[in-house]
């Protein structure tokens, strides 16, 4: 089957979060099913610089943008799958973060960047760039490719469109003044197109416009249909819920694997999970902890913003770090006050707490590695992918029983003990009390070696391949494209 892929991120091209895990990894997993799929982003410097060789295929205009854009043609790294990235100097050479200038703030023409993307992919989608190739499915992935759907119903020959939702809480949403600088057509502003109480939403054009919307776990794919996890768009999805599915995210062995961790000064498997202390002892030494055996290490990694609950974390675990009970590593960044209330509390406790403010992929293999147990007391959490590496890498998971959270982690109370099944520690309400009660429950299963290390091996033996994940999405495709 021909799919165009269309995503803002892709690891190791451009990565902000796990969008870029999936959008990294799924495409190569339908490749190795035979599929002729080609991923297209935008030409941001860090993605050209990691794609290596490129060259021009194609250049067009496009309603909106007074420079031509050009494609440029390579491979996702390591694979086989083609690639697809839209040069818009104007609206995409720039340092940094893809979304936000230095300052933190948002990009103040983002929906200008991503209305060129949407048409490039409009225009690819139709074969109308000169490549001599015509997608039947165009997959796009959140808000920032959400305009494409939309664009497309205008058009009788057209792929069938799939929406995948990797977190609802992102929109798009741009003053009414978008929708003319756009040149959207008149008819798609109103609540039951693109308006959303008097803005424009890019993820609307998804949602709406689609014909087929998943998510990245069935969990987070009914939370999604209630007012409390709908980010008012709970109606909108009710309504298209015949056209709803959760398919679960895979984890990338390839990249995320304690037996083959390039970034590990050791390496460890679950048959012989040695190597697994001397991670703990090197993570220790790298943030200035006490290097100690025997003290249970606490590890974090995440974007640093209400969804993630580090707030949680730092409340429940202050009380332990004062006793001496445990240590605490974060490693994140995000909203300022997050991460300032995060850096008070590791100066309170020096060699006990070890915090790094930024983005250090290498630094986010080692908490994995290093750490006793991940904390993950997500308030919301589509997917999640941090407790699937978890698990592979030994490090007991925490979690909040939400979305994709509550899919992937077995909890650990005496039934599931017994029966040999529980891979974590599991909570409910999104409070400091219950992750405490969490974590001390985790504490007390950590001085009993026996039961630790049973515990332990049975989450590093859990398999959540890509494998089986890009088999389900081709069997979506395949129905997409008969219908
Ligand atoms: P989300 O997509 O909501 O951020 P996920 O758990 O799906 O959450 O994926 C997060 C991904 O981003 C993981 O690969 C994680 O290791 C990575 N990540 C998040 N914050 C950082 C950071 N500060 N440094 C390095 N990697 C990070
Ligand atoms: C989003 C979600 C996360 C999910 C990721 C990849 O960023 O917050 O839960 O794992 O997308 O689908």
């Amino acid at each position: 089957m021909r799919i165009l892929f269309a995503t803002s991120e892709a690891h190791p091209l451009i990565k902000t979060g796990g969008l870029a895990d999936v959008c990294g990894s799924l495409p190569p997993a339908l490749k190795r099913l035979r599929h002729d799929i080609r991923l297209i982003l935008p030409a941001y410097p860090a993605a050209r610089a990691a794609a290596g060789k490129l060259k021009t295929v194609a250049e067009f205009s496009v309603a909106g943008s007074e420079q031509p854009v050009q494609i440029l043609e390579g491979l996702l790294p390591k694979t086989r799958v083609k690639l697809y990235l839209v040069n818009s100097p104007l609206h995409f050479d720039r340092a940094g973060d893809p979304y936000r200038a230095s300052d933190g703030r948002d990009w103040q023409d983002n929906h200008l960047r991503f209305g060129v993307f949407a048409r490039a992919i409009v225009t690819l989608s139709l074969d109308q760039a000169g490549l001599d190739w015509k997608p039947q499915v165009l997959h796009c992935n959140d808000w920032q490719t959400g305009l494409a759907p939309a664009l497309l119903t205008q058009h009788r020959d057209r792929p069938a469109t799939l929406f995948t939702i990797h977190n609802l809480a992102y929109q798009g949403l741009f003053p009414r003044h978008a929708h003319e600088d756009l040149i959207l057509p008149p008819e798609f502003w109103g609540m039951y197109g693109l308006e959303f109480h008097g803005q424009l939403s890019f993820i609307k054009g998804g949602l709406v416009y689609a014909d087929h919307l998943t998510t990245v776990s069935p969990t987070y794919a009914r939370e999604i249909c209630s007012a409390q996890f709908g980010h008012g768009l709970d109606g909108l999805l009710n309504a298209r819920a015949q056209h709803l599915s959760g398919i679960l995210n895979g984890a990338d062995y390839r990249h995320w694997d304690p037996a083959k961790d390039r970034h590990l000064s050791r390496r460890y498997n679950a048959e012989q999970p040695e190597g697994k202390a001397d991670c703990k002892a090197d993570l220790q030494a790298r943030l200035g902890l006490e290097v100690n055996p025997h003290i249970p290490l606490l590890g974090h990694v995440g974007r640093m913003v209400a969804q993630k609950g580090v707030d949680l974390i730092l409340s429940a675990c202050e009380p332990l770090l004062a006793a001496g009970q445990a240590q605490l590593v974060i490693l994140g960044s995000g909203d300022r006050a997050l991460e300032s209330h995060a850096r008070a509390m590791a100066g309170r406790y020096p060699g006990a707490m070890g915090l790094h403010v930024g983005y250090d992929e290498a630094l986010a293999h080692q908490v994995e590695a290093g750490a006793d147990l991940f904390l993950m007391p997500s308030r919301f959490e589509p997917c999640g992918l941090n407790q699937l590496y978890s698990l592979r890498y030994g490090t007991v998971p925490v979690v909040r029983r939400t979305g994709g959270l509550a899919d992937t982690v077995v909890d650990a109370n005496a039934e599931h003990l017994e029966a040999g099944t529980a891979t974590g520690l599991v909570f409910d309400a999104p409070t400091t009390e219950a992750l405490s009660e969490a974590i001390q429950r985790g504490l007390a299963l950590y001085q009993d070696h026996g039961t630790w290390t049973r515990l332990m091996g049975h989450g590093m033996r859990q398999a959540f391949s890509w494998d089986r994940s890009a088999q389900t999405y081709q069997d979506l495709y395949k129905k997409l494209v008969s219908r």
